[in-house]
């Protein structure tokens, strides 16, 4: 049984002038230690679509959820807010871009860790501040039981994400999603960080879910790559098999569209055009009016994800590059 599956997940936001569909009947199957990287334009659906797994989405009714997300046997679709809640942090790990927003501003870091452990371990509460301080440590905040007493508006973008990452640590969680966690970092901190998620990761053989706008970063980081676009998957294939050949011709233009040196933290949004407008989503390939491929076929029938390679190669597209020519 996969850790995680998630069948036909979709996902749409209520707005002012109707839904908007961020996330269009994406399937994935993810096992334990296994490492997927999201890439795809700014608005693809990537954290509507991660955000969807720990019931993360805004709630009042204004998002809506279809599908099953399926983590360890469990339908977490079908679970309460406190059932949620308990595996979120214990089992689900969520890294953010900001942590300065999932930070308690009123906490101490070393509360905060020591709370973080607490809601998921009967520790006492100075033995989950012995704790903290070990894992603040082991993250590299020097002087950790200084750290302690700070409050996060105190800190650096990068000690705070490193706060974050000492929490998750501290909680060997199974799955651990980040979301973009380096952006807003400098380069030499976002490769520390980088690597002390590579550590959470690999000490506990949690699976990953990591989104980026940085090829770089995912060669680095991931075994496996899915792209997403118009919330949908329209290829995916093991890391070194997409950098070899680039088979969909919107990852083609996206990898183009980079630096020749991949420098961390680039930012890909430069191919020409426009993605679709998400609350009336194409009904045919959402990628065919920026698509120099695109025939008939292609504005009529919806290219569905499909093998294309004995590698695992798999793309929505009707003509592929390495495939008969359209
Ligand atoms: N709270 C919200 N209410 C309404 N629409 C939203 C909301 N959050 C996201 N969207 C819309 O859903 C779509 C997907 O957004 P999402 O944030 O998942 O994209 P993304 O791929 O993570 O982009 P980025 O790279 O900029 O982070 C976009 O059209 C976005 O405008
Ligand atoms: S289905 Fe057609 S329009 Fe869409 S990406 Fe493939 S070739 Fe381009
Ligand atoms: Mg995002």
């Amino acid at each position: 049984m996969s850790l995680l599956q998630l069948d036909d997940l979709r996902v749409s936001y209520r707005a002012e002038n109707g839904l908007v569909h961020a996330v269009n009947g994406v399937s994935l199957t993810l096992d334990a230690g296994q490492k997927i990287g999201i890439v795809g334009e700014s608005g693809s659906g990537k954290s509507t679509l991660a955000m969807a797994i720990p019931n993360l989405l805004p709630g009042s009714g204004q998002s809506e959820v279809a599908g099953n997300i399926w983590f360890d046997g469990k339908n977490l679709a079908e679970l309460d807010e406190a059932a949620m809640r308990r595996r979120r942090g214990r089992d689900i790990a969520v890294v953010f871009q900001d942590p300065l927003a999932s930070l308690n501003p009123v906490l101490t870091i070393g509360e905060q860790v020591a709370e973080a452990i607490r809601a998921h371990r009967s520790v006492s509460w100075p033995a989950a501040k012995q704790e903290a301080a070990h894992w603040l440590a082991e993250v590299g905040l020097a002087d950790a039981r200084n750290a302690l007493r700070r409050y996060p508006h105190e800190l650096s973008g990068g000690m705070r994400q490193r706060v974050m990452i000492a929490a998750a640590i501290a909680l060997a969680p199974r799955l651990v999603i980040a979301d973009e966690p380096t952006t807003a970092l400098d380069l030499t901190t976002q490769a520390q960080v980088l690597d002390l998620l590579e550590r959470l990761v690999e000490q506990h053989g949690a699976a990953l879910i990591l989104i980026t706008h940085d090829f770089g970063v995912i060669g680095e980081m991931v075994d496996e790559v899915m792209v997403m676009y118009a919330g949908e998957v329209v290829d995916r294939a093991p890391t070194a098999e997409l950098f070899a050949r680039q088979r969909h011709p919107y990852t083609r233009a996206l990898m183009h569209a980079m630096p020749s040196e991949a420098r961390l933290g680039d930012d890909l949004d430069t191919l020409p055009g426009a993605p679709p407008d998400m609350s009336n989503p194409p009904e045919a390939c959402a990628f065919a009016p920026r698509c120099d491929r695109r025939t008939g076929r292609c504005e009529r029938t919806k290219p569905l994800l499909h093998e294309v390679s004995a590698d695992g190669h798999m793309v929505a597209c009707h003509h592929p590059y390495g495939g008969a020519t359209p």
